[in-house]
């Protein structure tokens, strides 16, 4: 009992949101072994996700109660700069009910299921602005309206810097291939050019040789003297 007292005269004092979740979860925990009461929210064992700017993301939550449910009243906040932004409201009547939706936002579509104890939300077309702590809260008339939450955390993250990455092992990988197929070109071509020159230079060097030489002996030698004699007339 003294180590409740401590809690409790600590959350008074500072009245700090931190202690406020440690002391419910100590309550929770309490009643929990009894299972007096049994309500428990959770945004899942790793309570936070990266996301890129422009995409939709899961913001998961679900409730757990040993005692059952009974007008089991949610809603998500997110902490925009200090100030809660509501997102969205619910109740749901008893276990299996379909939530009963009082009040939601533009971006958000309620994805849970009240067969999966599941009061997720999908948050569509995230902005940089979206990136924060999103608190799911719930409360159950069962146990006398004692309040719930859970915190989520996201983090939106820059599109271009993990796109430029891809990008550039695509670009690099892409002109290492062309590079590589326009040195092999180049070489073969090289060996081809240099195996024709060498044979087209053996040609010409007989012609200028022998053009050079000998004028008499090329205009005898037939067709190739049309060629030699034209730019010389
Ligand atoms: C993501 O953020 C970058 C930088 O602000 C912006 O240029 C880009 O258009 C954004 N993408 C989407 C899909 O909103
Ligand atoms: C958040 O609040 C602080 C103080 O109230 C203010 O200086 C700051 O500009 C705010 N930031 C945004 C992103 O609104
Ligand atoms: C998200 O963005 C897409 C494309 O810009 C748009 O068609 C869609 O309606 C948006 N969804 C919401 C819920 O705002
Ligand atoms: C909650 O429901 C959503 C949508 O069906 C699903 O993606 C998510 O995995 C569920 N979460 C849990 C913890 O079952
Ligand atoms: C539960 O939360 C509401 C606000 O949502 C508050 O007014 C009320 O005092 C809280 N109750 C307890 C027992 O902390």
């Amino acid at each position: 009992m003294a180590s409740v007292d401590s809690t409790g005269s600590r959350v008074s004092g500072r009245l700090g949101s931190g202690d406020l979740l440690h002391a419910g979860l100590v309550v929770v925990l309490l009643l929990g072994v009894w299972c007096v009461s049994g309500l428990e929210v959770s945004t899942g064992k790793v309570p936070s996700a990266e996301a890129m700017n422009g995409s939709t993301v899961l913001i998961p939550c679900t409730y757990s109660s040993c005692i059952g449910i009974k007008n089991l009243y949610f809603n998500w906040h997110f902490n925009n700069n200090g100030s809660m932004v509501k997102l969205y409201e619910g109740e749901i009547a008893h276990e299996g009910a379909e939530p009963k939706v009082m009040m939601c936002h533009d971006r958000v579509t309620f994805v849970g299921s009240s067969k999966t104890n599941n009061i997720s939300l999908l948050l569509w077309n995230i902005t940089f602005d979206d990136a924060g702590d999103y608190t799911c809260f719930a409360r159950n008339l069962k146990e006398k309206n004692r309040n719930h939450s859970a915190i989520f955390t996201l983090i939106v993250v820059d599109e271009i810097r993990e796109l430029d990455n891809t990008l550039t092992v695509i670009v690099v990988s892409v002109l290492g291939g062309v590079i590589g197929l326009l040195v092999m070109g180049m070489v073969i071509k090289a060996l081809v050019v240099h195996f024709l020159l060498k044979g087209g230079e053996k040609n010409k060097e007989c012609l200028v040789s022998s053009s050079g030489n000998d004028n008499t002996e090329n205009g005898l030698s037939g067709a190739k003297a049309d060629n030699k004699g034209t730019p010389k007339a």
